[in-house]
């Protein structure tokens, strides 16, 4: 393809000096600037402080970055220059050999097989986590599925049980320390992070409580080699090409980067998720008829996951809908074209999937929650269109893990409750580390499984 332009057309609304970061600052108008930005065309420039950026729209340019031959010229960027996690780099920022050793080692433990193993123990710690609820209580729902699914991360893959109020301590700790990363990314004034404002006090509090949270575990498995089979051990037991082990500081790194990849993004999920099914009763009667006949008074075990095929359409729509991640990035490390654009080493480079979803030129009605647009005899979004988990070599390596676990929490969740929503002010999404509710506070209701035919669905 031959070069039309130097650099993408620049976004309109640009201030001197601060760019277009304040069209950025709130999590609601961000992602209504970004879903405006689509239309302008496949690639759109807009300056974040002084420093240009990139936001690539087209879904092929997307799929191009994300796997073709320019991933080689690429590193993770922006966002994830902020995220060195105990001054490492973990997992998901880290980039070359490092890389590839690291997802080699923990892809086993994510793998298909290896998730069907995690069914049962997802299914106790769920039913722990929600134990507590009762009958017409008003609950957080955010927190509550957080709760749920960083216990599961925990518990799965690093063989730890915290109780429920050293899991909200964990929870927060994770929350503050990803979103003072987000804040300095999209806000990148260097003074303010040395300074010792209340928030750099919180993010150090909030450090040391990772620290001695994966410290813990990581004295259990030391004072016990033999206990545990998990990804903790295959981190303790790695070495580099000399035979050294990791450093202390590698492995907390590791740890916490699986934690906060693994909890909030499945967590949010299944906040819209519920909140979706409240709105909509049909589906919600249609779900539990599902999960009525399919459980049929059985305790969820993993041959009922595929049977459950239209809770797994729900989860896929609200994937759609809501996808967690809103804004990925990355910066070129030499001179590229891309199409078209020829983009000089150090441009910095984002795209969004939350916004590619609700693109009309992509899906039809794209603003309704349907759950039936997967149903393999309807029209299916174009090649590209649908990245909730991204694609090629930094794909997320926890989609099964994900998606298993979602349809999971929405069968045990809706075979004992209803959520209803409680009253309040209009649920908005956000986009801060995940694209989450502004607010969603639902109130329980207590449910019988009706023992029913297999429903028409
Ligand atoms: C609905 C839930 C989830 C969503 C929407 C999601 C989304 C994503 C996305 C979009 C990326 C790619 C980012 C990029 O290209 O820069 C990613 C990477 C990653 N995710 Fe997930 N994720 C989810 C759940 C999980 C879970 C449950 C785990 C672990 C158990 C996990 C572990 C990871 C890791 C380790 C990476 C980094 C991969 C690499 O850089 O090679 N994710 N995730």
């Amino acid at each position: 393809m031959t070069a039309h332009l130097q650099l993408p057309p620049v976004a309109p609304g640009g201030l001197p000096l601060l760019g277009h970061s304040l069209s950025l600052v709130g999590g609601s108008s961000r992602l209504e600037f970004l879903q405006r930005l689509r239309s302008i065309g496949p690639m759109v420039q807009i300056t974040v402080g002084p420093k240009p950026l990139m936001v690539v729209n087209d879904p092929d340019l997307i799929h191009e970055l994300l796997t073709g031959r320019l991933t080689k010229h690429l590193d993770k960027g922006l966002l994830f220059a902020k995220l060195k996690l105990f001054g490492k780099d973990a997992l998901p920022v880290a980039e070359g050999a490092r890389h590839l050793q690291r997802r080699r080692l923990v892809q086993p433990s994510l793998h298909h097989k290896q998730v069907t193993g995690y069914i049962d123990s997802m299914v106790k710690t769920i039913e722990q986590t929600i134990s507590p609820w009762r009958d017409g209580a008003t609950l957080d729902l955010k927190t509550e599925m957080q709760l749920i699914t960083q216990s599961v991360i925990m518990e799965t893959l690093f063989s730890s049980h915290p109780p429920r109020d050293a899991a909200g301590k964990i929870l927060r700790s994770v929350d503050t320390v990803f979103m003072a990363a987000l804040q300095r990314a999209l806000l990148p004034l260097r003074v303010l992070e040395r300074l010792p404002t209340p928030g750099n006090r919180r993010l150090k509090a909030a450090g040391d409580v990772l620290r001695r949270t994966v410290e813990d575990i990581i004295s259990a498995h030391r004072n016990q080699p033999d206990a545990f089979d998990d990804v903790v051990s295959l981190l303790l037991n790695l070495t580099d090409e000399k035979g050294a082990p990791l450093e202390d500081d590698d492995v907390l790194s590791e740890i916490t980067g699986l934690l906060a990849a693994g909890s909030e993004t499945t967590a949010v999920v299944m906040a819209w998720l519920f909140y979706e099914l409240a709105r909509n009763p049909d589906l919600e009667n249609r779900m539990h008829s599902e999960i009525d006949s399919v459980l049929n008074g059985a305790p969820i075990a993993a041959e009922h996951i595929p049977r459950l095929a239209f809770t797994g359409r729900l989860v896929t729509e609200t994937l759609r809908l809501y996808s967690p991640a809103w804004l990925v990035t990355r910066r070129t490390t030499s001179d590229v074209q891309l199409g078209g654009f020829e983009l000089p080493a150090g441009t910095d480079l984002m795209f969004s999937p939350y916004t590619l979803h609700r693109d009309p030129d992509l899906y039809s009605d794209p603003q309704r929650f349907d759950p039936d647009r997967w149903l393999p005899e309807r029209i299916q979004p174009p090649q590209n269109a649908f990245i909730p988990f991204g694609a090629g070599k930094r794909m997320c390596m926890g989609d099964r893990f994900a998606v298993t676990e979602a349809v999971s929490i929405a069968a045990l969740v809706a075979s004992r409750w209803r959520l209803r929503p409680a009253q309040g002010p209009v649920v908005r999404p956000i986009g801060a580390i995940t694209t989450h509710p502004s607010w969603l506070r639902m109130v329980t209701e207590a449910r019988e499984p009706t023992i029913a035919d297999v429903p028409n669905l």
